[in-house]
């Protein structure tokens, strides 16, 4: 389990090791990289499909009341008319006329400068951690360089949003430090463009999906007729959502290709939607627990009645504790029955099902647990991530990085070592284990280096165990030696009990 206690690792760290183990790297690299696209090595691959697996096994195949489709990336644009996402999915720009630069206008702080109750200047800030010191900072700055003379009052930030039309000339670009550049914010949607056919024309456009949500309202008919669900019953998708995020940033936090993992759990109009709903939170963060984060760095905040979409009842989201503040993992939504209705109005196919247990027509309210990958994924390397003084072979001390991941994620599950790479029969009782456990696991071989440097390596990207075979593997009853991950302890096993043990613990 991840330490609690241990500090936060910085995002410049995480993002190196993932560069240098393998886990992410920027998109189109060689091109110089392309902005909020990001690839996945060989082991961030791995981690990946784990944690898709694991969510789909709990939430789709362990369930027998949920079912699992996968629907287009590219669907009809009038599915996105009748979403509302057309006309409303969309993020307050403001753009820089003189650097070309464009921020969202809600992540761009401003304040007055203050001086004896005279404003003298403007200064402005992208949000941060400390934004209201950002801008007291600038504010200081900003009087020294000008020699003004008096006492300088608290800023009082605000964001772009909320700028009168005559402040927005005063104040200054980030960019170029410089007021007049800033455009007033304007509504920019988020949703990609493209064409569908031979002709680029108004009739050929449409979107990449920017949520998996709407698959499952669109198919809701086609489930109910073919699959045999019955009320409450659940939809879910794993797949790539693409948003054109004005300002993707946070490494994989924010992005403009990524993938969710979303299930819509339709119940009864007449159902305890609330019950419902908080039963949903609860498997959610469960769930999180069960692949590794710890409760500590978990916390749920309740969108407040008057910021909610008017067809929302309610929407609580489980966020995390990111090295870079406490930010959204999971938004888990009570949508009414709005999006079939939706569907219903501008499809002219009705939506409505036949309920047996009260013998009429019903249209289904859905409660919505909405996640991301990527997400999860930074949020289990944040939570991991440990630096470490500990005794090396010879008794000194030595720094270990170690990615304390759970046994259900981690992308290699064991790593087989013989204790000699210059003796064939070790290397051979090594190869063989090896080559059993990878028919079920995610295995790695490795015969190079000290032991030490071996377990070290591991450490780093989170394997759980390591396996050593020796010469009393060879010369007595075929025992080994297993290390674990985070104890560092050592103890002897069979193999039967290694296998028992990967059984209990990777699932
Ligand atoms: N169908 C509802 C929906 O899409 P959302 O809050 O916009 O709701 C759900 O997205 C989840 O998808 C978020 O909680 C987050 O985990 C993930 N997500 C959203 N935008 C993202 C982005 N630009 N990059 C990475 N993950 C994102």
């Amino acid at each position: 389990m991840p330490d609690p206690a241990s500090p936060a690792v910085s995002m410049e760290t995480l993002v190196a090791l993932c560069k240098r183990r393998g886990f992410i790297f920027p998109s189109s690299e060689i091109y110089g990289g392309i902005n909020g696209f990001f690839d996945f090595g060989p082991l961030g691959a791995e981690l990946k499909k784990n944690i898709r697996d694991c969510w789909w096994n709990d939430m789709v195949r362990r369930r027998d009341d949920i079912v699992g489709i996968e629907t287009s990336i590219i669907m009809h644009p009038k599915v996105w008319e009748a979403s509302g996402h057309v006309a409303g999915f969309t993020d307050p720009l403001v753009d820089c006329k003189v650097s070309k630069q464009r921020y969202r206008a809600d992540q761009l702080f401003f304040a007055p400068v203050v001086v004896d109750g005279q404003t003298v200047g403007y200064v402005s800030a992208l949000e941060s951690e400390d934004t209201a010191g950002a801008l007291q900072e600038a504010a200081e700055s900003l009087k020294r360089k000008r020699a003004i003379q008096g006492r300088l009052g608290p800023v009082a930030p605000r964001d772009m949003t909320e700028a009168g039309p005559e402040e927005i000339a005063l104040i200054p670009s980030p960019a170029t430090g410089e007021p007049g550049s800033l455009t007033p914010p304007r509504s920019f949607n988020m949703m990609f463009q493209t064409n569908v056919g031979a002709l680029s024309d108004a009739s050929s456009v449409a979107y990449l999906r920017p949520e998996t949500a709407q698959g499952m309202f669109v198919d809701f008919k086609s489930v109910v007729d073919t699959g045999r669900v019955k009320l409450p019953f659940g939809i879910a998708q794993i797949g790539r959502s693409f948003r054109n995020e004005i300002t993707p940033r946070n490494f994989i936090f924010r992005s403009r290709e990524f993938e969710q993992m979303e299930m819509e759990y339709f119940i009864h109009e007449d159902a305890d939607w609330e019950k419902c709903h908080r039963e949903w939170i609860n498997w959610c963060r469960d769930w999180l627990l069960s692949i590794g984060l710890p409760e500590s760095h978990l916390s749920e905040y309740n969108h407040p009645r008057e910021k909610l979409a008017f067809y929302s009842r309610g929407t609580t989201d489980i966020m995390f504790r990111y090295p870079f503040g406490i930010q959204e993992l999971w938004g888990i939504a009570a949508r009414g029955d709005y999006d079939l209705k939706q569907h219903e109005k501008h499809s002219g196919v009705p939506q409505a099902i036949f309920d047996e247990a009260t013998k009429k027509k019903i249209t289904p309210h859905v409660i919505e647990p909405a996640v991301g990958v990527d997400r999860i994924f930074l949020a289990v390397l944040c939570a991991g991530y440990a630096e470490e003084d500990v005794k090396d072979e010879k008794g000194g001390v030595e720094r270990r990085t170690v990615l304390r991941l759970s046994p259900r994620i981690a992308p290699v599950k064991v790593a087989v070592f013989p204790l000699l790479k210059n003796k064939p029969e070790l290397v051979a009782r090594a190869q063989e284990l090896h080559a059993r456990l990878k028919r079920k696991y995610a295995v790695f071989y490795d015969e190079s280096g000290a032991i030490g440097r071996r377990y070290r390596r591991q450490d780093e990207i989170g394997t759980p165990w390591c396996v050593t075979i020796d010469f009393e593997t060879i010369e007595k009853d075929g025992s080994f030696t297993l290390r674990e991950r985070d104890s560092m302890q050592q103890r002897r096993m069979g193999e039967a009990e290694l296998f028992s043990l990967l059984e209990e613990k990777v699932y």
